[in-house]
């Protein structure tokens, strides 16, 4: 078939070829992870979605299986969208799913189960949707063609199974609440768990448990002590996700963020750059809470069509509650690191001075792994935080103050996917600001010179990174690099961001990486360590 290898991953999950969006129903079931994904089988753009199926036994290594849901019932006939698994006692897995009984313009949703035809495969390979769908459908006065993506549902203390579905009416954003005692008669509470004014359509709402202590993640049905809950919504009008951190009233069934939690299109984001219609799960081999995330491309449609695929999945991640209780942290799956092929290690504490920058040589910088710290001396040079810049979001001030506008404390980091003469190269780094008796950190992964062709959408990702860097005095960044994507994660995933770029001349063995600063504070490589990865012995 035709498909361009330039530029396709070899590390980050793609089919073969073809459209893909929404991750749906990650599960682990019996030693293998399932994972489904929204998908086109017919071409490079959105449309014909099924389910498609893949199972892998470290979330790395995949194996492609048919489509485990398709359109083929009154209930489902024109598309089946993003959903979600949940483990019934005594081992069952069901997946909730929204089907689409009317097609465009109105695209009619409702909510539907499908069950494993044979438990006893271990691929679980045949999906079964039972006569007695749709499970719920809008009421009268809800918006039946905004009414989709429903959540794993969690077991609560009264015996009712409890899951979200995702709305909006007009543009306040809704998560409806459904309980079920037997999984199949859904009643809808009277009030949505929570809603938001101007924040428009929640696609894909994520509702999970984290601990306030330790590093195990807990299931959807865990409450009470040490526990706060996580909202997450994808915003379909900018298409991006914002979570918060808060309270679940389990008594009133109402979901509280915290007053440090900022709940609108202005909160916290699990990743500040190309990452969507996220989904996690509760991985009991491991004890662990993982997401994944698709990323889309910045490229135009005709490039997909002309290239033959579109999407990618962003490698799993662990996720946890950041001990200071306000904001998550995520990184790559352990798994990941049996990738890691050769090393090459910087540990003789080498000075960046202003507008230098040291090549990182011995790996496959197209296709690779990078841990770095970065120390400097002070503070003192910190550039002052323009107070009117209180009003922007980070990606405008890293549009403003790119890696090449030299500045105080930074901007130092990683050239990742640069060529030669530095005609290409996608930056990602941090940047020091002085603010009112505080410090700010800027991190951005800036796509503007990353590729030659014209008419990528080439952003400039920033967030800020809570930490305390008066105190610390260094950063960690670790960046993973795939071909045409680039997965970044500051001060140990607390700020990630995620870019996709197309470089022209920066490609396979052409590629380079660097440290650099352009800060008049010099910088310390502390310790560095980059690694060549292999590619997973099956992807597709
Ligand atoms: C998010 C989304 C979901 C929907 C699916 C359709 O990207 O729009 O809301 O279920 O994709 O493919």
């Amino acid at each position: 078939e035709n498909v361009s290898q330039l530029h396709r991953t070899s590390y980050h999950f793609q089919p073969k070829q073809n459209w893909i969006n929404d991750p749906n129903a990650p599960m682990y079931y019996n030693g293998i992870y399932h994972l489904f994904y929204q998908y086109n089988p017919k071409g490079a753009v959105w449309g014909n979605i099924v389910w498609a199926h893949s199972v892998s036994t470290d979330l790395i290594n995949w194996k492609a299986l048919e489509p485990a849901i398709v359109p083929s019932k009154p209930f489902d006939q024109y598309g089946c969208w993003s959903g979600s698994a949940t483990i019934l006692p005594g081992n069952k897995p069901v997946i909730l799913y929204t089907g689409i009984t009317e097609g465009p313009p109105k695209n009619v949703q409702v909510q539907n189960y499908a069950i494993p035809a044979n438990l006893s495969d271990p691929y679980l390979r045949e999906w079964i949707k039972p006569d007695n769908n749709p499970l719920v459908v809008a009421n009268n006065g809800e918006n039946g063609t905004a009414f989709r993506d429903p959540t794993t549902a969690w077991l609560s203390k009264s015996g009712y199974w409890k899951m979200l579905v995702g709305s909006r009416d007009n543009d306040t954003g809704i998560a409806y609440l459904y309980k079920s005692k037997d999984f199949v008669n859904w009643t809808k509470a009277k009030d949505p768990i929570h809603s938001k004014p101007e924040t428009g359509m929640w696609e894909c709402p994520d509702f999970f448990p984290v601990s306030l202590k330790g590093v195990n993640g807990l299931d959807a049905s865990v409450t009470g002590e040490g526990v706060k809950h996580v909202l997450k919504v994808s915003l379909d009008v900018t298409r991006y996700e914002y979570y918060t951190v808060g309270t679940y009233v389990t008594e009133e069934d109402r979901y509280v963020p915290d007053n440090t939690s900022v709940d609108g299109w202005a909160g916290l984001r699990l990743d500040y750059g190309n990452f969507y219609a996220s989904k996690s799960f509760f991985d009991p081999a491991k004890n662990r809470r993982v997401i994944w995330s698709w990323a889309n491309e910045s490229d135009t449609a005709a490039h997909d069509v002309a290239k033959g695929w579109a999407g990618i999945q962003l490698i799993p991640r662990t996720i946890l509650l950041d001990p200071n209780g306000k904001q998550l942290m995520q990184w790559p799956v352990q798994e990941l690191e049996t990738l890691r092929g050769a090393k090459v290690v910087l540990t003789d504490k080498q000075m960046l001075v202003m507008g230098h920058r040291i090549e990182v040589n011995g790996i496959t910088a197209a296709q690779a792994d990078v841990e770095v710290t970065f120390s400097f001396g002070s503070l003192e040079k910190a550039e002052p935080f323009d107070p009117e810049w209180l009003e922007y979001d980070a990606q405008k001030i890293c549009s403003l103050k790119g890696s090449t506008v030299q500045g105080g404390v930074g901007p130092f980091g990683l050239l990742t996917l640069a060529s030669q003469e530095l005609e290409e190269y996608t930056p990602v780094f941090f940047r020091v600001f002085k603010a009112q008796n505080t410090h700010k950190v800027l991190m951005c992964s800036d796509a503007t010179r990353s590729s030659l062709t014209e008419g990528l959408y080439r952003p400039s990702f920033a967030g800020f990174v809570d930490v305390d860097i008066a105190a610390d005095k260094q950063i960690s960044l670790r960046s993973l690099i795939d071909n045409s994507v680039v997965e970044s994660f500051g001060a140990r995933g607390r700020t990630c961001i995620s870019s996709r770029v197309y470089p022209t001349l920066a490609v396979y063995e052409n590629a380079h990486l660097y440290v650099f600063n352009n800060g008049s504070e010099t910088i310390t490589v502390e310790n560095l360590a980059a690694w060549s990865m292999k590619k997973p012995l099956h992807m597709n």
